[in-house]
């Protein structure tokens, strides 16, 4: 380790360091806990942001893992310093979790900030809590080193293998096909979530905390140990030891987030087949991080990078068996050709020394690049009339038939009234029909929630039809599939040209033209959009209204606009 830092450069040493009144209050008050002089002085305070709450299952064991990580930071001389953060439970926060991802980020970054902390270990891992909180690491810039929860066991329903999510939706439709009873539906609820942790299929839990080891923030190796895998706690440990020394280096989230580490991450996020979501978060973090990021750059790499890791919703296998295959170091191994290895990592190692040795141990899990799970590529951005500024697509996990299609649009002005149609057994709708839903974006969902697998037609779920073509300003879970075009921007709800479409239009979907059209003249949409009205805000006061007036476009990452950029703020005075 090469110390770049004296006990009087820590940023704690302002508080605790001083022989002045404020200092001495400081220094008292830890004395209040029990502590004592040789407790802290001159040893880096380790803040640990932890995203445990009662209500995130996914999150249960990070109130056990926070011990770890201080048992680490005292093993390596540090004064760990426990800090609760908003959990943000994907499961039950309503009516999106994205509603308070900013939310989150701007808390870690002000929680880091008002206290005397030199560096920072970050526990989360369900979906929104990985971009929230290395966003705000970012812009606080201290030293940071992620540690992901983990996913949970995979799910086991009558000897089969469940996956979070993906089978939900399978099965959900089969229950309304009658081909699932009351009582079989019943066991599987029994069966899906087995353990603590995160969804188990590469849906955006998974995704997140693969891309934060593959922009090197996390330990190598550590994103897909399962939560309840005695490595899981060793891994906590150790991020604990390590980022006593970070600090000490003075190893920042400026050092290891280059643009090419941002390319790492797209790349890693290609072969994975991950999480649409993924698009919006890593935007967002880039801009926070000061690179350059469009949405163009996630279209080039997809085109060069198949999807290799055979996970549901692209693949069949879930995370369970990713990590025996070897985790996401062998992956990275496997395609290491396409990756640029002179990245710096939290470990204090570069990418390529991370990964050497690494091998995969199961053949059918991470296929090597010249036998991909998919010929289709992972994600696509898709533009045209319909989607000026851009909408993503997972051609991986769509039917084939659907990926140039032409058909008439079946349009729902919202949730509710797609909700209300959707069961109609008299509903006028075909398999050729695209359905279209309005105002599910950032400002119209609001918080742009995960509408966007809109459920097929009862009647033509019950006739055998398992996919459609689907289109909406929406985002989608990592755990769904099916040809559904998302973050249609600009958002309907702000008079984007979503807004303008109604039933019986034909819309023309081209994937590999990467082309999205609807077919209406230019007169008749500007004869529609001289008649559309804005809808009236959905907040009249509070966090939601700031939210309404701050937040940013799907393409633009949906960070808020007063929280962009890496413009420095001053250190807080203490007096
Ligand atoms: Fe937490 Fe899926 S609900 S990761």
């Amino acid at each position: 380790m090469t110390r770049k830092k004296r006990p009087e450069d820590l940023r704690s040493h302002r508080w605790l360091g001083m022989q002045d009144l404020r200092a001495f209050g400081h220094r008292s008050r830890l004395r209040q806990f029990g502590y004592d002089s040789v407790d802290w002085a001159g040893k880096p305070l380790i803040g640990i942001i932890n995203t445990w709450s009662d209500i995130n299952p996914c999150h249960a064991h990070l109130r056990a893992r926070a011990e770890d990580v201080k048992r680490g930071v005292l093993q390596a001389g540090g004064f760990p310093i426990e800090l609760p953060a908003m959990s943000l439970a994907e499961i039950y926060v309503k009516p999106s979790t994205m509603l308070y991802r900013n939310f989150l980020a701007m808390e870690t970054e002000e929680l880091l900030r008002s206290h005397p902390l030199d560096g920072a270990v970050l526990l989360g891992g369900c979906d929104k809590t990985t971009p929230a909180l290395i966003m705000g690491a970012i812009s606080m810039g201290l030293p940071a080193i992620y540690v992901p929860a983990g996913p949970m066991l995979r799910g086991n329903w009558r000897g089969t293998p469940l996956g979070s999510g993906s089978d939900v939706w399978k099965y959900w439709d089969e229950k309304r096909a009658g081909n699932i009873t009351e009582e079989q539906w019943s066991e599987i609820e029994n069966g899906i979530a087995r353990s603590f942790g995160t969804c188990m299929v590469m849906g955006t839990a998974a995704t997140m905390m693969a891309i934060a080891e593959a922009m090197g923030l996390t330990l190598p190796g550590a994103s897909a140990i399962p939560a309840a895998d005695a490595n899981h706690p060793r891994m906590c440990a150790a991020a604990g030891r390590r980022i006593v020394d970070m600090v000490w280096e003075d190893l920042t989230p400026a050092r290891v987030l280059s643009a090419a580490a941002f390319d790492n991450a797209i790349k890693v996020h290609m072969a994975l087949g991950g999480s649409t979501n993924a698009i919006i978060h890593l935007v967002a973090m880039a801009r926070r991080a000061g690179v350059a990021l469009g949405l163009q750059r996630f279209d080039e790499i997809s085109r060069m990078v198949p999807v290799i890791a055979n996970i549901r919703p692209s693949g069949k296998l879930l995370m369970e068996d990713f990590f025996y295959a070897g985790g996401l170091r062998a992956l990275m191994a496997e395609m290491k050709e396409l990756l640029e290895l002179s990245c710096l990592t939290v470990s204090g190692e570069t990418l390529g020394e991370t990964i050497a040795g690494a091998e995969v141990y199961l053949r059918d899990v991470i296929r090597p690049l010249n036998d991909p799970v998919s010929s289709e590529n992972a994600t696509a951005v898709l533009q045209g009339n319909l989607a000026p500024r851009g909408c993503v697509m997972k051609p991986s996990a769509a039917e084939k038939r659907l990926l140039r299609h032409r058909g008439p649009a079946l349009a729902f002005d919202d949730y509710n009234h797609m909700a209300r149609e959707i069961e109609r057994d008299d509903l006028d709708v075909t398999p050729d029909h695209v359905l279209v839903l309005k105002n599910a974006g950032p400002k119209g969902g609001p918080g742009m929630p995960e509408w966007g697998m809109l459920p097929i037609p009862k009647k033509l779920v019950k006739a055998g039809v398992r996919d459609m073509l689907r289109v909406s300003d929406a985002r989608m879970s990592g755990t769904s599939y099916g040809s559904c075009i998302l973050h249609v921007a600009p958002e309907s709800f702000v008079g984007g040209p979503l807004a303008l479409v109604q039933t019986g239009d034909e819309i023309e979907v081209d994937v590999a033209g990467r082309r999205i059209h609807l077919a209406v003249s230019d007169e008749e949409l500007a004869r529609r959009r001289a008649a559309w009205r804005a809808p009236e805000p959905r907040y009249p006061r509070g966090y939601g209204a700031m939210f309404s007036a701050h937040i940013g476009q799907a393409d633009e990452g949906c960070d808020f606009d007063f929280l962009e950029g890496a413009a420095p703020i001053a250190e807080p005075e203490i007096h």
